[in-house]
């Protein structure tokens, strides 16, 4: 069995800093919870590397899309861009998707440019994809790891076997531990998603996603865990969060709290004009968007409760208590359709991919990078919304 670090306070900071500490709880010792403080496989990269990658014209990240097809249909899924592209029940393959071949040449050339990490974000549900597992064996292949953003109910997910040998990570979508509410957000044509997903989380706990090595990252100790959680944030699950992030510390899973991507129906600045969203639709998803100052309120709630579990924590990230933001600096996003962008809140065209393209997109980058969020930031200014000076802070990094 694998030992279970030694949690304390003090493992957290980086002691040069000479910061006193605060002394948590050992609430491991009680014998049934394991605060971890946690970060994922393939984004365990401190920031030097992607300051040096940048400077240098390189990649640490690329960001990747598998076919449009799912099974669900999410009311605010960014990757609805198109109305022909979804319906009530799922989402379609889409014209001109990328063919395997020319996935396998982006790989190439990503993983010539340096990059370490291949992050699969869409555009459907990547496990769908017939060439899954194929894709995830080229990225290996070339020497870098995948980290794959799944809904968590696809069986092929829960053979851990497989899976456990290959050199990825899965964030699982979490934004309810209530059946009811949880397919609500999600909706589409699988039955007993909630509980489905939830066996796959319990499966993959079990099977040791969790249990990687200590690693030090831009002076804070992390477990490095191959399980994420990805938690939206939205004012009907607002009171929930508390609990679903408390969840992934106690079972080693990276919480990655965040709030609606400005693009796609969630692109309030443009989705009125839009002919792929109904009014209604729009107004649903925007009444039920958290406002900046609630957003802010939460992220002291959540740094309270980390300070209870593990003493101070030296870095404000983007991700409240989790991580910096590692798919804008040195890295790139290409779509389904070879659209290549800056990152996934961006809305610049670089053109379709061909090979070579790559590397002058470096070149040709015209938006700001960093480690916070400037779409969130510039998507604010274009709403005229008010932002607290902590997420001006955050997103501004
Ligand atoms: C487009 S999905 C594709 C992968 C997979 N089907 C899934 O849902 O996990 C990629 C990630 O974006 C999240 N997501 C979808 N729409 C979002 C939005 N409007 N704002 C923020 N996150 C969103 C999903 O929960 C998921 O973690
Ligand atoms: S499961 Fe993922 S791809 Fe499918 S509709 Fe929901 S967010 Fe979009």
């Amino acid at each position: 069995m694998t030992k279970s670090p030694d949690i304390g306070g003090s493992i957290l900071t980086d002691k040069t800093e000479g910061k006193t500490l605060f002394k948590p709880v050992r609430m491991r010792e009680l014998g049934i919870l394991r605060p971890y403080h946690t970060v994922i496989q393939g984004w365990d990269i401190p920031k030097k590397d992607y300051l040096k990658a940048h400077k240098e014209g390189g990649l640490v990240k690329l960001a990747i899309e598998l076919s449009n097809v799912c099974n669900l249909s999410c009311s605010g899924c960014f990757t609805k861009r198109t109305d022909e592209s979804w319906t009530e029940r799922g989402k379609q393959r889409l014209p001109n998707e990328l063919s395997y071949d020319e996935q396998v040449a982006l790989l190439r050339e990503a993983a010539s440019l340096g990059t370490s990490t291949v992050d699969i974000v869409g555009a459907g549900e990547p496990m769908l994809d017939k060439h899954f597992t194929d894709i995830v064996d080229v990225i290996n292949g070339l020497g870098m790891h995948a980290v794959v953003f799944t809904h968590g109910a696809q069986p092929a997910l829960r053979d851990v076997e497989k899976w456990r040998d290959r050199d990825i990570s899965f964030f699982l979508k979490l934004w309810s531990l209530d059946p009811k509410k949880q397919a609500g957000y999600v909706a589409g044509s699988l039955e007993n998603y909630t509980h489905m997903r939830n066996d796959a989380l319990r499966e993959l706990v079990y099977a040791g996603f969790t249990n990687g090595p200590m690693k030090r990252v831009d002076g804070m100790n992390s477990i490095v865990t191959r399980l994420g959680a990805d938690i939206l944030v939205m004012r009907s699950n607002y009171e929930e969060i508390p609990q679903l992030f408390s969840l992934c510390r106690m079972k080693g899973v990276m919480p990655l709290v965040k709030t609606y991507i400005p693009e796609g129906p969630t692109r309030f600045s443009q989705t009125q004009a839009a002919a792929a969203y109904t009014t209604e639709h729009v107004a649903a998803l925007r009444q039920d968007e958290v406002s900046p100052a609630d957003f802010a309120r939460l992220r002291s709630t959540l740094r309270e409760l980390d300070y209870t579990l593990f003493g101070e924590i030296p870095l404000d990230t983007l991700y409240p208590g989790a991580t910096k933001c590692t798919q804008s600096m040195a890295s790139l996003y290409v779509t389904i359709q070879g659209d290549i962008r800056g990152c996934v809140g961006t809305h610049l065209s670089y053109g379709r991919y061909q090979p070579g393209m790559l590397a002058q997109a470096i070149k040709d980058r015209k938006e700001r990078v960093g480690f916070g969020c400037i779409p969130r930031l510039e998507d604010a200014k274009e709403r005229g919304l008010e932002l607290p000076e902590s997420l001006k802070q955050v997103y501004d990094q």
